[in-house]
């Protein structure tokens, strides 16, 4: 098959979702259509179960086969589909940022009782700076939910997005019919017992047909009537184009956990979604039909093992062919690298490959030369971009409770931070370490990590701090930001790349201090 080919049947994407909402059913249901996996329940082992949510075992245990889950790999009618994997729990939400980062589409799981949530609406966020295209899946629907219009006048205001449903309900839980895919102009109708076999629609080019009527009923039909009739008026008209630019967003219904309305949402998906896009990097944009490689480390997953203290660096492709034992230039440490066992994904299995293309995530075996952000080229100096960090929502000063271990202290804290586990900064006062994190879980996995892989023992200390602020001086040598530099001293440190950053306590402190100081920017990310 020819490069350009390879590139064009390629599907990478991520299933983002407030937990619960569905994402790790509906992976499991995409994949039994790749034939990927025989039985359902495969994926499903992999999560954090319900009430561990404090049990770092539990977390380490999931860690641990979750490499396994990283990506998922499959082929559907000659695609070949890339699905990453992003942790639903909101204290690895900084891990499902970055994946974000690698997938050149998503699609958005909703649960049709509880509506757009709050991991939803950060995720999808972060989608929308980056004009990610988006495709909606409304689950559960085999249960009482929210009207179908409410919901995606909901959707439409909390998450800002354009919809158009691609697929309506034809009633709702106990009523539950079936749908009408407007995409294929088909009608599915629903029976309970199905869970892993799919039924092929019917098709029903005009739903004036009287056939309707015998098929759903007088009531439903002439609801159903009406209500495309609604869409129609409603809704613009399905638009490639804007779908693509992240202006215009389908939306489709259906229950992942009966396997209905999961193949509709599966064959449009491969349609209208995008193949591996350009990337922009510092230097260029770069385009995945350039035949010379670059890829970026998005992901780094320490092995399980503590005595072997290898790790898997995720790489993304961008654009050549990444191929076994050839050197490629590690642009940060300016060095050649090859790799002999580079892994790619199929399904849960991962095996070693002589040749990766744009779109595909390869596995490198890694003894801390990458870190997240890192980029492979031919020779290029290239530096992509968009992997940026947020402020953390927790700090604690990190202090070293086994003097005779702080070699192992740094050393672990300094490759956990590589992995983007947590945000190290260093307090520029009297460069105590401050530890950042998303949620409070990552503490104690650190913990148990610097003690289990490196034999290092640490014990934390409260930190009042708000947010973490990138500081940005209009003018480095202004006295107005000497003045800044002198007033905050207290609460200035510095993040692993170096940069300045202004820990502030409170938003009420960010608000005085722009006010007081507006040459002085403040960012709420470390890319700006
Ligand atoms: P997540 O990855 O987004 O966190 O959600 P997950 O797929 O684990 O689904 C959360 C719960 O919702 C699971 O139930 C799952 O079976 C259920 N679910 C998923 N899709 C549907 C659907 O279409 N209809 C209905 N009625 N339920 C659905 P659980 O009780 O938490 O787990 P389990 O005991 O079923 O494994």
């Amino acid at each position: 098959m020819s490069f350009l080919k390879e590139i064009e049947r390629r599907r990478t994407f991520g299933i983002i979702s407030h937990p619960d909402a569905g994402k790790t059913t509906l992976t499991e249901k995409l994949l039994l259509f790749g034939g990927a996996i025989q039985e359902a329940g495969a994926v499903k082992n992999n999560k954090i179960k319900k009430g561990a949510t404090s049990d770092f075992m539990e977390i380490e245990r999931q860690r641990g086969i979750s490499v396994a889950t990283s990506v998922l790999a499959f082929i559907y009618k000659d695609k070949k589909i890339n699905i990453l994997d992003t942790p639903g729990h909101k204290d690895f939400a900084e891990d499902t940022f970055r994946t974000l980062t690698a997938v050149d589409s998503v699609i958005v799981v909703i649960d049709v009782a509880k509506g757009v949530e709050e991991q939803t609406e950060k995720l999808v966020e972060v989608c929308r700076m980056r004009n990610i295209p988006i495709i909606v899946f409304i689950n559960k629907l085999d249960r009482e939910g929210k009207d179908a219009f409410d919901l995606l006048d909901e959707i439409e205001q909390k998450l800002g997005l354009r919809v158009i449903p691609l697929s309506f309900p034809i009633g709702m839980g106990y009523d539950f019919k079936g749908i009408y895919n407007i995409w294929e102009k088909k009608l599915n109708l629903f029976s309970g017992d199905n869970k892993q076999t799919v039924s092929e629609g019917v098709e029903f080019d005009d739903i004036a047909n009287p056939k309707l009527d015998e098929i759903v009923g007088n009531t439903a039909a002439h609801t159903l009537r009406e209500e495309l009739e609604l869409v129609r008026e409603v809704y613009p008209k399905f638009d490639n184009e804007a779908y693509l630019k992240g202006d215009l967003h389908p939306v489709f219904f259906g229950s992942a956990l009966n396997n209905f309305g999961v193949k509709e949402l599966l064959d449009c998906f491969i349609e209208i979604a995008p193949s591996p896009q350009p990337k922009k990097a510092e230097e260029r944009l770069v385009d995945s039909r350039e035949e010379t490689l670059s890829g970026f480390v998005f992901k780094i997953h320490a092995n399980m093992d503590p005595k072997h203290r290898d790790r898997l660096a995720f790489i993304k492709i961008v654009s050549g062919t990444f191929k076994r034992n050839v050197p490629y230039l590690h642009v940060r440490n300016n060095k050649k690298m090859k790799f002999s066992s580079p892994n790619a994904f199929f399904a849960e299995k991962k095996e070693i490959v002589d040749e990766s293309f744009p779109g595909d995530i390869v596995g490198l075996h890694d003894t801390g030369n990458f870190k997240i952000g890192d980029t492979l080229t031919e020779g290029e100096i290239l530096n992509f971009k968009g992997i940026p960090s947020f402020s953390p929502e927790h700090f604690r000063y990190v202090n070293n409770a086994d003097p005779m271990k702080s070699k192992q202290l740094n050393k672990g804290l300094d490759q956990l931070m590589d992995e983007g586990v947590a945000q190290l900064f260093t307090l520029e006062l009297n460069g105590r370490k401050i530890i950042g994190t998303v949620g409070a879980l990552q503490y104690e996995v650190i913990q148990y990590r610097l003690e289990h892989e490196y034999g290092a023992k640490c014990t934390y200390e409260n930190l009042n701090a708000h947010k973490a602020c990138w500081v940005e001086p209009k003018d480095p040598k202004s006295t107005e930001f000497k003045e800044f530099k002198r007033v905050k001293q207290r609460y200035l440190a510095k993040d692993k790349q170096g940069q300045l950053v202004f820990l502030a306590d409170s938003a009420f402190t960010i608000q005085m201090t722009q006010d007081k100081y507006p040459n002085v920017i403040l960012h709420f990310t470390s890319e700006f």
